[in-house]
């Protein structure tokens, strides 16, 4: 049988790969068919064609696959239930190879009972998801829609994130999740460099520790971003740009006068720095810095996941935080509020100023 494994592979990672080594070693397929997805109604804008072929290229060196172009080629929306049947046209008898995650959403797919039709699906279970349960809903899928849904068990992926690879390139910064070769192609082709030139600026504006503490923020806010469907763009501006006045002598105009010489100033600067500074236009974005120290009431998702993602970083070692961390991975709000109580109840204690907006902002979300 010939395996179809489809991705953005965008870009393609150490989990692929090992992926693809398993599948092969486990006698079930001869051949591994990679069917990098073109104009995919489920991703959004992806790099050019050609520079992830070259990754692939590069990535898969030396195993039994084969890349197609199905997808690329294909001139309408490249659904699975419309590519699937060329595939098998072309290769006899295939299986579709998808992850834990994709069976999981497998009911909003475009005809995912004439997908069912065309052939057997494995599934990669990835990172901590239950097998037991994975195979729950398969069957209860099948039953319902037809078909034939394996799980592979001796084949559980780790939990690598494509987004959190791109976010750590954007950042200069290094990542031990892309095959041999790889990061070559990446610098080579300029990939997953638009924010290169910001990120390059801040690090030279702020010490080693706090630019590890930026790029700790940068990638827990992409985290949450993903799993809270927040804009990840904005995300990585904000949580990137949250702390460039940290160090700065300069007072901007815009920063309340109540604010300047307090802990909280860098927050009110660093807004007015990622406009004048950084050509920032985005309200959001901003206000997601401004109020990344203070809080105010009635806070965006944005403005939430900064303030967190600032907390909870992988850096950040207070009394408390495994805590405030595990709650913001289950939930945006509660890890928010459970924060928010914990910073306010310290001012208190110690008998620090309290800014207006955080009383404010404590009245809202904590009474
Ligand atoms: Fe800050
Ligand atoms: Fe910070």
């Amino acid at each position: 049988m010939v395996g179809i494994f489809g991705g953005a592979f965008d870009p393609p990672h150490k989990e692929h790969v090992s992926i693809v080594k398993s599948l092969c070693e486990n006698g079930l397929f001869e051949k591994i068919v990679l069917l990098p997805s073109g104009n995919s109604p489920h991703k959004d804008s992806l790099s050019p064609y050609s520079s992830r072929i070259r990754m692939i290229e590069a990535a898969f060196r030396g195993l039994p696959v084969e890349i197609s172009d199905a997808e690329w080629s294909f001139s309408g929306r490249a659904y699975s239930s419309v590519i699937l049947p060329e595939m098998k046209k072309r290769y006899g008898e295939i299986g579709f190879i998808i992850g834990g995650d994709s069976l999981l959403a497998f009911r909003t797919w475009h005809e995912p009972k004439a997908v069912l039709a065309v052939c057997p699906i494995f599934v990669v279970p990835r990172g901590d998801e239950e097998i037991d349960s994975l195979r729950a809903f398969a069957e209860d899928l099948t039953n319902e829609l037809g078909g034939s849904v394996e799980i592979l068990s001796n084949v559980k992926g780790k939990d690598v994130s494509s987004s959190l690879i791109r976010a750590a390139i954007e950042l200069g910064e290094e990542t031990e999740d892309l095959p041999i070769g790889v990061r070559e192609i990446i610098e080579e082709e300029g990939l997953y460099s638009e924010k290169r030139k910001m990120a390059e600026k801040v690090k030279s504006s702020l010490p080693e520790k706090r630019w590890k503490h930026t790029c700790g923020v940068v990638l827990t806010g992409i985290k949450m971003a993903e799993l809270y469907h927040i804009d990840k763009e904005k995300a990585f501006t904000a949580c990137l740009l949250h702390d460039c006045m940290k160090y700065s002598e300069i007072v901007h105009k815009g920063v309340p006068e109540d604010a300047v010489g307090t802990k909280v100033m860098h927050a009110f600067n660093g807004a007015e720095e990622a406009k004048i500074g950084f050509g920032v236009t985005d309200e959001d974005v901003i206000a997601a810095i401004r109020y990344h120290t203070t809080g105010r009431a009635a806070m965006s998702d944005l403005e939430k996941l900064v303030y967190l993602a600032d907390v909870v970083e992988p850096n950040r070692t207070y009394d408390g935080v495994d805590e405030i961390r595990a709650a913001a991975f289950r939930d945006l709000n509660e890890g928010f509020v459970l924060s928010l109580k914990r910073s306010y109840e310290l001012l208190l204690q110690r008998e620090k100023p309290i800014y207006y907006l955080t009383v404010e902002c404590y009245n809202y979300y904590c009474k």
